[in-house]
């Protein structure tokens, strides 16, 4: 993507209703807005920059190991079959792999992805059909989303992790699909699983869980927040992307080989779109194995967010939404939450800015996401950082912490 202002150059042969679109982002959000700055577009990073706008946790990139077996894998191949996953046999390499990382995560079978995206939109739509109500926490991944549009089913929304609001909308439309993330993509809040289960148990719904931001940084060897409270025979589907812990590109849906048949000839990304390579498949082979094994690297990791999260909050951040490794800093308007993110650039601190659509309009972040290989000078900058720039980035004034005052105050 190009974040370049352009003159319109291109949309000049667009009709209409095609360069209004391009208008509202260009002119009135970039231009107007924001004076001119794209949300996304950072300085180069420098070499002792802290970034912490990436999701590999558990620091695997570059891991002798995982590159070892890829090089290896790449270096052996004999031409890749080139072709959708409906096609692949028995026996087959990724159908190994699939049962491999069931078994990691305790479930029977399983079904490897493009992506978490075609995996949740594939999902959902082989699940839910027309006018079918598929409850989503408010905060539930957009793949989730677009999986309900794609069904043609009916979105049931209800409040974040607000199981009281969840049983009303369920008394409301019936049984249906319960759709929720593990661990909150942006704020690093943790859905209440357990209840969750037992209200899909009484009403005969079934349950899809999101693992993508715990698989492999939470549960026993990194099986995942269902796994860990024992849970994994009561939700029926976990899904996962595997460009977060895994530090590659796919998604996983966990299955009976039963359903896994059905899903290869109704899923609609996974009949139109075409399976892994060999190369992707050897490099979440030595993943698993790599992450079964990485007890110290999720400790830490766990360990960096409670100091960091303490911190923040004794200086005055509002980080009460969340507990977990993705720590969100929310000013709320863009504007100001891209001044904060520019702040935090200067001192070397590099977030994510996530505003609309991936938060409601007004509640735009900085989000920063730690990672197990962050040491003691690092964690003590971004304090610093965060310390120091207080009184300019306004925080007295952020929607989150009138939030935090108000709750004081309750
Ligand atoms: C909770 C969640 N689910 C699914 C996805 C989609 O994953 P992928 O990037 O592999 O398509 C993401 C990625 O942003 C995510 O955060």
């Amino acid at each position: 993507m190009t974040h370049a202002i352009a003159q319109h150059q291109f949309p000049a042969h667009f009709p209409d209703f095609v360069s209004r679109r391009m208008d509202l982002h260009y002119v009135t959000r970039i231009a107007e807005l924001l004076g001119g700055e794209h949300p996304h577009a950072w300085q180069p990073t420098p070499a002792s920059a802290v970034f912490l706008a990436g999701n590999d946790y558990l620091c695997l990139a570059g891991e002798p190991a995982l590159v070892g077996a890829q090089v290896k894998a790449l270096q052996s191949s004999q031409g890749e079959l080139l072709m959708s996953a409906v096609y692949l046999q028995e026996g087959s390499a990724q159908h190994q792999l699939e049962r491999k990382l069931a078994h990691f995560m305790g479930a029977e079978d399983g079904i490897l992805a493009q992506s978490g995206w075609a995996a949740n939109v594939g999902l959902v739509q082989t699940l839910a059909g027309p006018g079918i109500p598929v409850y989503l926490d408010m905060q539930a991944h957009a793949s989730l989303w677009e999986g309900v549009q794609s069904a043609g089913a009916l979105p049931v929304s209800f409040l974040h992790n607000d199981m009281e609001h969840l049983q009303k909308q369920l008394q409301r439309h019936g049984r249906g699909l319960i759709v929720v993330d593990a661990l909150y993509s942006t704020n690093g809040s943790v859905a209440p699983l357990a209840e969750l289960v037992q209200l899909a148990e009484r009403n005969g719904c079934m349950l899809i869980v999101d693992e993508s931001h715990s698989l492999g940084t939470h549960g026993p060897r990194g099986a995942g927040l269902v796994a860990a409270l024992g849970l994994s025979d009561r939700v029926h589907f976990r899904t996962a992307s595997l460009a977060k812990a895994f530090a590659g590109r796919a998604g996983f849906i966990t299955c009976s080989s039963y359903f896994k048949g059905y899903f290869l000839s109704e899923s609609r990304p996974a009949i139109f779109s075409s399976c892994l390579l060999g190369h992707e498949l050897a490099w979440f082979d030595a993943a698993i194995d790599f992450i079964a094994a990485a007890d110290e690297r999720r400790a830490a990791l766990h360990r960096h967010s409670r100091a960091l999260r303490e911190e923040l909050g004794a200086l005055g951040y509002n980080v009460s939404d969340g507990t977990e490794q993705i720590i969100a800093l929310e000013p709320g308007p863009e504007p100001k939450t891209l001044a904060l993110r520019k702040l935090l650039e200067r001192h070397g601190i590099y977030g994510a800015m996530f505003c609309a659509p991936a938060t409601p309009k007004n509640r735009s972040l900085v989000r920063l996401t730690l990672n197990s290989g962050l040491d003691r000078a690092q964690l003590a900058r971004i304090v610093d950082a965060c310390d120091a720039i207080r009184g300019e980035a306004d925080l007295d004034n952020w929607s989150s912490t009138r939030r935090l005052r108000k709750l004081a105050l309750v």
